[in-house]
């Protein structure tokens, strides 16, 4: 389902007229839609049924509160990277028994707090912080669930500063060497091993990698039960990416078919393994957009730039990754000359571009959209500039909630203070 489309050539969100919204809010601003978000959690969920399993919502991808609820009210998994992650699923209401913590860099901090409410598990990513883990969980008088997450050296095909399963990459333990890792964790009188997890990349748009990954992950599942380890899950990570520009990725059945299906082919020694996934992007991505206003048409020699007021510090990703969101205007109008332009904000590098060499029909003063920013859009934005940070509003039908107010330039300089004296 795409919550956003165009009605009487006014582009709405699920009901709510966008430019209306606008108006309220004021631009730049994330929209969300939470049908879109709870009906995406809900094709992971409803593709694994028939197997014990649990969506782990990646809460990287977008970790405002609201979306968090939203889909803890759907009885959602987290899968959290920092103390501050699991501070978020906390008040938004999740669970922290169904939360995972991934990441190669927990502090003994982080590990004692999750330890005292009570996660499912700790995903972890080296020897060094298994030892530390487990000193930790002795000190606060806990057993620490953990997985390792092992590396099975597959090349996700994706950008390469989003491919984590590579040998050369810092994630994970590699594969070959899990098996005795795993053997030296059971000395370990704090740990109690549960499972093993895997997470190969982000933005894959084919399942192969997922399956290929899953195959050198069973293999050592094998090895760890003749080992006489009594794994209660298989954690396969996030990574399904979704359509920005003309990709064909697999919706959530197919993925979860492709899976299910390789599976299905070991023995029944493995079909009372609960499966994780950790979904992200494919959650929130086309859930959200970034709304924008034309400020400026300036015409250069070979080049025409729209400057609209979202910049690199709003919506990193372009700049980062050269990444593409499709660009549209809030109102259809025929009548407008069309022109290529480059979107460009007000920040001052050359890397300030929202997209490059758009054919749209605009004037200054135009509402814009920025497609696909549901995902890795606000988590990722900076104070870059002294911009404050936008607003996120959650749409839910005909009704509208702002989810995260607009920052003030006091918001941001109040925890600075001059020297003293
Ligand atoms: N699990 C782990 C251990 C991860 O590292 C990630 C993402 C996910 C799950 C969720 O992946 P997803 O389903 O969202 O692909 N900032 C980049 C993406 C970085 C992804 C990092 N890890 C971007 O804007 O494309």
């Amino acid at each position: 389902m795409n919550p956003f489309g165009y009605r009487n050539g006014r582009l709405h969100a699920e009901d709510v007229d966008l430019a209306d919204l606008a108006r309220e809010t004021g631009t730049p601003c994330y929209v969300y839609s939470r049908s879109a978000i709870e009906e995406r959690w809900r094709a992971f969920d409803e593709a694994f049924t028939g197997r014990d399993h649990l969506v782990c919502y990646a809460v990287k991808a977008n970790s405002n509160l609201a979306v968090l609820d939203a889909l803890a009210r759907l009885g959602s998994g987290f899968d959290i990277v920092s103390g501050g992650e699991l501070e978020r699923v906390l008040a938004a209401g999740g669970d922290p028994a169904r939360t995972v913590f991934s990441g190669v860099g927990k502090t003994p901090e982080e590990m004692r707090r999750a330890l005292e409410v009570g996660i499912a598990c700790f995903n972890v990513e080296s020897e060094p912080e298994l030892q530390t883990l487990n000193a930790v969980a002795g000190a606060v008088g806990r057993r620490a669930p953990v997985s390792l997450r092992v590396n099975p050296d597959v090349d996700p095909a994706t950008h390469p500063y989003i491919a984590t399963g590579l040998k050369e990459s810092k994630f994970g333990i590699d594969i070959a060497a899990a098996r005795a890792v795993y053997r030296r964790a059971r000395g370990l009188e704090h740990i109690v091993v549960k499972g093993v997890a895997s997470h190969i990349g982000s933005q894959l748009t084919d399942v192969s990698p997922f399956v290929l990954a899953l195959e050198r992950v069973m293999e050592l599942v094998g090895d760890l039960m003749d080992d006489g380890f009594d794994l209660e899950h298989l954690d396969l990570g996030g990574g399904l990416g979704i359509r920005y520009a003309d990709e064909t990725p697999p919706e959530p059945v197919d993925y979860a078919l492709a899976l299910l299906d390789r599976l299905q082919r070991f023995g029944s020694r493995y079909q009372r393994l609960k499966l994780l996934i950790e979904p992200g992007r494919a959650i929130v991505g086309n859930a959200g957009l970034l709304l924008t206003r034309v400020l400026y048409l300036k015409h250069a020699a070979d080049r025409s730039f729209a400057v609209v007021d979202a910049a690199m510090n709003d919506l990193l990703r372009p700049a980062l990754y050269d990444a593409w969101h499709d660009i549209a205007p809030l109102q259809l109008d025929e009548s407008r000359e069309r022109r290529v332009y480059d979107i460009v904000g007000p920040v001052c590098e050359s890397g300030d571009f929202l997209g490059h060499a758009r054919e749209l029909a605009i004037a200054p003063g135009d509402l814009l959209v920025v497609a696909s920013a549901g995902a890795y859009g606000a988590v990722m934005s900076s104070n870059y500039n002294t911009r404050p940070r936008v607003p996120e509003v959650m749409v839910d039908g005909d009704r509208y909630h702002v989810v995260r107010r607009r920052e003030s330039v006091s918001d941001l300089l109040a925890p600075e203070s001059r020297l003293p004296g």
